[in-house]
């Protein structure tokens, strides 16, 4: 193993965002579940159990997921919007976006915490539906939902549909009539305005998939007031993800307040419509990110919203907004053990790789969106000086990144645990069995207690799905050895 380049030599190759730490070891605020901390031994500890201890029973990678930061941030959000738009004598609801990271586990803990859940698939309505979510409760979207999925959504009676196409509402106003029942719908309504953030993230650009224009939402709406048994509940907009300001949102509520303002005149709205607002507000991946309080920025957008109203002279509309990321990112701390680590030389300096025993298939985000992330070792404390690193998973592929840019201790050696945090939104459920890599557990943590909510597979999973082999000869196989058959949490709490 070569010499670690000094810190202040790797400097070059650190982002400007990147300063190189006094502790390599510390634990950034807001990074992590607000239970994380460091043991007298110096290994990290989540909602009061080692992360050693962890590993010894779920094995590794592992998605430890703080039930109480989830829990406590889906109160958090509910209160703020409550909360501000009581200021202004209106109500608000909030959704969970199940596609931030959806199980049964997780959409029970949210309708306890007063919230409501949005699904886009059929998929996510069978697990909402699975952990009992009452139907009413739900929210489903979606540009391309199947017959057979809008058939499902009205047959069990799911709240609010949100409408994506002319085709789409032509299908609702047949399956209607076929159930007889009555439907109500949001319009998904494109604003035109840009987030800002991330490119590929911003889905309010006028050149994409979702929604309507805001003169097709107009005709949307005619349409939709000829059909019996469909009701306009009102207008939806979401301009994009991992926002950190409100300016856009007061922008796109401005001019969806336009439209709005325009079907009550015509009567064509419900009474007590809705204004929802989607979702998008940011968290901190690495402490280069200060995201707004949620109580904030409640209180920031629903303030714009309540103006903009004002000066329209309309009533607020019941609002309502579906945080994803905001409620369980910040509660995924993802578990790797470093199985190799070399020195590259780059341009007169180095860095270190640091390969853990995961990568693009339990984290696509850092690939396909260029997501920067954090690391920090968990096992124990480091004791030599930092080095720029860059922590790399298993696969055959050189974009397979899981934290571009860190400062690790320079002793980090083969068999330590690292620790990933914020993966608690949008990792699980991009999860990919690239290499034929089996998706790891997710357990969660609370006051001392894990338990797996979501099965870690086996490569038994994997090759049960190759139609080549057959049942009986997989399971002779050397690959049933348990070694090599990748940890399920299962059983071994
Ligand atoms: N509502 C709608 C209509 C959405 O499309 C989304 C996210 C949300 C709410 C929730 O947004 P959040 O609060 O979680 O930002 N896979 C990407 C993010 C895609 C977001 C898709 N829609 C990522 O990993 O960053």
């Amino acid at each position: 193993m070569s010499h670690a380049a000094a810190p202040e030599e790797s400097k070059a190759l650190a982002p400007d965002w990147l300063a190189v730490p006094e502790d390599a070891n510390d634990l950034a605020p807001g990074v992590w579940p607000a239970s994380a901390q460091r043991d007298a031994d110096g290994a990290l500890v989540i909602a009061g159990i080692s992360t050693p201890e962890l590993v010894q029973s779920f094995g590794t990678p592992v998605l430890v997921l703080d039930e109480d930061e989830v829990r406590s941030r889906a109160r958090a959000a509910l209160a703020a919007f409550g909360d501000a738009a009581a200021r202004h004598g209106g109500r608000a609801r909030v959704y969970y976006a199940g596609k931030a990271f959806l199980s049964t586990e997780i959409a029970r803990w949210m309708v306890d915490a007063g919230l409501n859940i949005d699904v886009c698939s059929a998929g996510e309505l069978a697990v909402a539906l699975a952990a009992d979510v009452p139907p009413a409760r739900i929210g489903y979207h979606g540009n391309n939902k199947r017959v057979f999925e809008l058939e499902r959504a009205v047959e069990v009676g799911v709240g609010t549909i949100i409408v994506d196409s002319e085709i789409e509402i032509e299908r609702l106003a047949a399956i209607t009539e076929r159930l007889d029942r009555r439907q109500a719908v949001l319009i998904r309504v494109n604003s035109g305005v840009h987030a800002e953030t991330h490119h590929f993230l911003a889905t309010a650009h006028e050149d994409q998939k979702f929604g309507f224009t805001l003169e097709g939402a107009e005709r949307a709406a005619e349409r939709i007031r000829e059909l019996p048994l469909v009701d306009l509940a009102g207008l939806h907009c979401h301009i994009g993800s991992q926002i950190f300001g409100t300016a856009g949102f007061r922008e796109s509520a401005s001019r969806v307040l336009e439209l709005h303002a325009r079907l009550l005149e015509a009567g064509i709205l419900a009474d007590d419509p809705t204004l929802n607002l989607g979702g998008g507000f940011g968290i901190a991946y690495t402490r280069a990110d200060s995201p707004t309080p949620m109580a904030e920025l409640a209180d920031g957008i629903v303030d714009a919203v309540a103006d903009e109203c004002a000066v329209r002279g309309l009533d607020l509309p019941v609002l309502a907004f579906e945080p994803g990321r905001s409620i369980v990112g910040t509660a995924g701390v993802t578990l790797y053990e470093v199985g190799t680590t070399k020195s590259v030389a780059v341009g007169g300096t180095e860095r270190r790789y640091v390969s853990v025993d995961g990568g693009m298939s339990d984290n696509a985000r850092p690939a396909l969106y260029g997501a920067q992330y954090s690391a920090r070792l968990a096992s124990r404390e480091g004791v030599e000086e930092p080095v720029l690193s860059r922590v790399v998973g298993l696969h055959c592929e050189s974009g397979d990144v899981v934290v571009d840019h860190e400062y690790l201790p320079s002793d980090v050696t083969p068999g330590d645990l690292l620790a990933v945090p914020a993966t608690g939104a949008y990792c699980a459920p991009l999860a990919s069995n690239y290499n034929h890599v089996p998706r790891p557990p997710v357990v969660a943590v609370s006051a001392g207690r894990a338990r797996v909510i979501v099965r870690g597979e086996r490569i038994e999973d994997l090759l049960a799905r190759d139609a080549g082999i057959d049942a009986s000869g997989a399971s002779s196989r050397p690959h049933s050895d348990p070694a090599l058959a990748g940890r399920t949490g299962e059983g071994e709490e």
